[in-house]
């Protein structure tokens, strides 16, 4: 799967974001092992707590249809430096393993890292194991 295609449908879901406190615009592409495209965009709440983030959309819909295997996300935004996922959807990422996570910046710049690398020494499900 080429990252031009995860781009294009991350920036076609950014259009859908519903934003009116903000007016930042988020879109993500979820790619996951199987093949399969899951995307999402922000989706804010005037209780500005019950907002959610472009990439935890996108992993939710795809865990909701029984996807948990990802290969990559794509994450744009309209920003001069590329976009950086927040530490929750870091935390919601972790749980789901490590994948490649993919920024992009208004101008199509992109920055490549992973889950590992964005969230080390991070909590996960063995400390529950007590
Ligand atoms: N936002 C995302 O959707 N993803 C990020 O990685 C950072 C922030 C959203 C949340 C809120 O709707 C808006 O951007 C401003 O924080």
């Amino acid at each position: 799967m080429n990252d031009e295609l995860l781009i294009k449908l991350a920036n076609e879901a950014k259009e859908n974001a519903h934003v009116p406190y903000s007016k930042f615009r988020v879109g993500a592409a979820l790619l996951t092992k199987s093949g399969k495209i899951y995307t999402g965009c922000n989706i804010e709440n005037s209780s500005f707590g019950l907002s959610v983030c472009a990439e935890r959309v996108a992993i939710f819909k795809a865990v909701s249809e029984g996807e948990k295997d990802f290969e990559k996300i794509v994450i744009v935004a309209d920003t001069d430096e590329t976009i950086r996922p927040c530490g929750a959807c870091r935390q919601v990422m972790a749980e789901f393993g490590d994948f490649e996570v993919i920024m992009v910046s208004k101008k199509g710049e992109i920055s490549r890292s992973s889950v590992r690398k964005l969230l080390p020494y991070r909590f996960n499900g063995d400390f529950l194991k007590i």
